[in-house]
């Protein structure tokens, strides 16, 4: 398991506990020094649980499937050899450097965000969208406050004065949190959903306490005018993030609303939107604050390490009893994204105008 060297990103891919159930697994479990420090963990807890505490070098050398939490970045890239299976988030349809990377790496990447059961859930997405959904209102309270440069209204107002204004467009896993937070904050929430059935489950469950919307271009267009703090939470599976907030649409927004772009990794769904880290979280476009922070969990990393193992640690199982599990499970099969130099994945391919190659005819030359 390799440390994340990525800024900010204290994440780690196994806990302690993992890798004690790894080893009575009977393998062998190597963990790079210090990469469960940020996540409270230091590597006598991993000693302690049967594993072996190793160099930057031998990790990425001598294992044959290397976990990490976050994609390479390009000082990583040319550690990448085939042989190697990587068991990672990578979001590399808004990524073409780093698709072009593993491509010509001849790794097998397996991406944790497209691993998808036969009902279309995404189990190793959604503690990380439960986390980056909380964080958002979070996040945007913090920046409407005026010395950090927004509106300066508070998010649940007091008696006597209104509350500010959330506009939450998409109610998936990230949405349907972030609307729970922000109503908790005292906020009046809407959330924008395109899929009816999605918003029969959130009319269940949220029961009257938010305006539930069908999202169209015209509905973007009057509820965005009104929202002191927008929460940006689509997904396309495996695609690039449709930009619903156009250049234009930012100038009728509220002067120093701010923006929270949580779809920021896969493209972001503003025409304004670009990445940003912890570091530098937030940019301001035509006045209004953009935080785009493409790793948001990575701010709370003693919660969302816990969350991501806990559902990551069955697959792992799987890869490392054999590596054939790719191809002898469906849910992992849908997770590989490259193998042998070919993109694996439709929705990546189209994103960079690459071939694609169906899993089963990669495998199969693979053998040839
Ligand atoms: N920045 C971060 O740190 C971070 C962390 C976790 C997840 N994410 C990202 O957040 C995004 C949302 O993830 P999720 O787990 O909630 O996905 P999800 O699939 O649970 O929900 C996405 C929702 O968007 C809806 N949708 C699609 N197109 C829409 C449109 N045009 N208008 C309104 N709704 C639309 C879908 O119907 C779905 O309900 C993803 O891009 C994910 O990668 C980012």
């Amino acid at each position: 398991m390799a440390r994340e060297i990525k800024s900010q990103e204290y994440r780690v891919a196994l806990t302690p506990a993992g890798a004690r159930e790894l080893v009575q697994g009977g393998h062998e479990v190597l963990v790079e020094t210090g990469a469960g420090v940020g996540s409270a963990f230091p590597d006598e807890a991993y000693q302690r649980a049967g594993a072996r505490i190793g160099s930057v070098d031998d990790v990425w050398e001598r294992t044959e499937l290397l976990l990490k939490v976050k994609e390479p970045i390009a000082s990583e890239y040319p550690r990448l050899r085939p042989g190697l299976t990587l068991f990672t988030y990578l979001h590399i349809a808004a990524d073409e450097p780093l698709t072009r990377a593993l491509v010509d790496s001849g790794v097998t990447a397996i991406a944790y965000e497209t691993v998808e059961t036969d009902r279309g859930a995404l189990p190793l997405l959604a503690p990380m969208s439960e986390i980056a959904g909380r964080l958002a209102p979070q996040a945007g309270a913090d920046q409407l406050e005026k010395p950090k440069g927004g509106r300066g209204i508070l998010l649940g107002g007091v008696a006597g004065v209104a509350p500010a204004r959330v506009l939450v467009i998409g109610g998936g896993m990230v949405g349907y949190n972030a609307a729970v937070i922000a109503l908790g904050m005292g906020a009046q929430v809407t959330i924008l959903e395109r899929s009816v059935e999605r918003m029969r489950v959130l009319e269940q469950i949220l029961s009257g306490r938010v305006q539930l919307l069908m999202s169209s271009s015209l509905q973007i267009e009057e509820s965005i005018k009104d929202a002191d703090l927008t929460i940006g939470a689509v997904l396309i599976p495996g695609a690039l993030a449709p930009k619903l907030i156009t250049r234009e649409l930012l100038g009728t927004m509220k002067e120093a609303s701010v923006l929270v772009d949580v779809a920021i990794d896969q493209g972001g769904c503003a025409e304004t939107s670009r990445p940003t880290t912890h570091d530098d979280p937030t940019y301001v476009v035509d006045g209004v604050v953009h935080y785009c922070v493409a790793n948001m969990p990575g701010a709370v990393p003693i919660t969302s390490t816990r969350a991501l193992t806990n559902v990551t640690l069955p697959y792992v199982e799987q890869l490392a009893g054999s590596l054939r599990a790719i191809s002898a499970s469906a849910e992992l099969a849908r997770g590989v994204n490259v193998l042998g130099g070919r993109v694996t994945y439709e929705a990546v391919a189209d994103a960079h105008g690459m071939e694609y190659t169906p899993l089963d005819d990669a495998l199969a030359a693979g053998v040839a």
